[in-house]
């Protein structure tokens, strides 16, 4: 990593010096992740819990809580605590439950939710402020269906200072048909949601910039050429997704609830577990419109 790089690193790490009392976490990597202990989400969190969970997402943006036995309801209701509940455009289409979208992988899956690196629905006007994917089924051979995540404000942090200036001039079309038309062949009696978001975005409950293109929906840099916006989404692409000290790793075990900072982290889930089946639920809370 160059300098830059490091020195970004150091500031978030030093960042993080107060203690939790209530809760235990113990980061993944210093950049991005922590595993959260002394928690029981189908229980009442005491206000203290409920606030260093929520400081816990705003410094490591990625958090693992393992052996939960939550109900629908219970799973809904640790999410309500963070705001409105999203109701996601596939799931609307879908019977059941229009808050819990199910995530599911078998033998005749033709593809998995989330197979490429994405913010999720960032196509809308207020795409999610965050996701909580409980998993209670992983793939019988105990291993197998991890998900990666990675760090935007780092991603951003990292590039030069004149780039970094030029993104911030910019703003990227974000468009639902990408994944879900072009992607899974979805034909929706409405269209999908198209909107407009700057490049460089700031986190609002922390201020900090961070890098906010993906390639699951952005399609093309409004103030560029079409070849132009090409080239610079796929630089941006490349430098988001290839580089490992921008990331983590979650390896789920069943009954796993793994809330992220949609804000500020894109992630990729890894389907090398076919023929196996894999299977749980997504929540996801309303966000705000992001802003320069
Ligand atoms: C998703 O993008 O929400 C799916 C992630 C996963 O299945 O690990």
């Amino acid at each position: 990593m160059h300098r830059q790089g490091l020195e970004a690193v150091e500031a978030l790490v030093k960042a993080r010096r107060a203690p939790y009392e209530a809760i235990n976490v113990r980061a993944i990597t210093p950049v991005i992740g922590a595993e959260i202990e002394g928690v029981d989400l189908a229980g009442d969190l005491s206000n203290q819990q409920f606030d260093e969970v929520h400081r816990a997402l705003l410094e490591h943006h990625v958090i693992v809580f393992r052996d939960q036995h939550l109900t629908g309801e219970d799973h809904k209701r640790f999410a309500r605590r963070f705001g409105r509940l999203h109701v996601h455009p596939l799931q609307a289409m879908r019977e059941g439950d229009k808050e819990r979208l199910e995530v599911k992988a078998t033998a005749n899956s033709k593809f998995v939710a989330g197979e490429g690196w994405h913010a999720d629905v960032t196509c809308d006007a207020e795409p999610p402020m965050g996701s909580l994917l409980y998993i209670q089924q992983t793939p019988e051979i105990g291993c197998g269906g991890d998900t990666l995540f990675a760090n935007m404000h780092l991603a951003f942090d990292m590039l030069s200072a004149p780039m970094q200036a030029f993104l911030e001039t910019l703003t990227a079309t974000h468009d639902g048909a990408i994944p879900w038309v072009q992607g899974y062949g979805y034909r929706p009696n409405e269209e999908f949601q198209k909107n407009v978001h700057p490049v460089v975005v700031r986190h609002p409950e922390t201020g900090r910039k961070l890098l906010y293109v993906n390639r699951g929906f952005t399609s093309h840099i409004n103030e560029l050429a079409r070849f132009e916006s090409t080239a610079l989404l796929e630089m941006l692409y490349r430098h988001i997704e290839t580089q490992p000290a921008l990331a983590c790793r979650v390896r789920w075990t069943p009954n796993t609830l793994v809330f992220w900072d949609n804000r500020c982290t894109q992630h990729q889930a890894i389907w090398d577990y076919y023929p196996l089946d894999r299977a749980g639920h997504r929540v996801s809370i309303i966000g705000d419109r992001p802003a320069a």
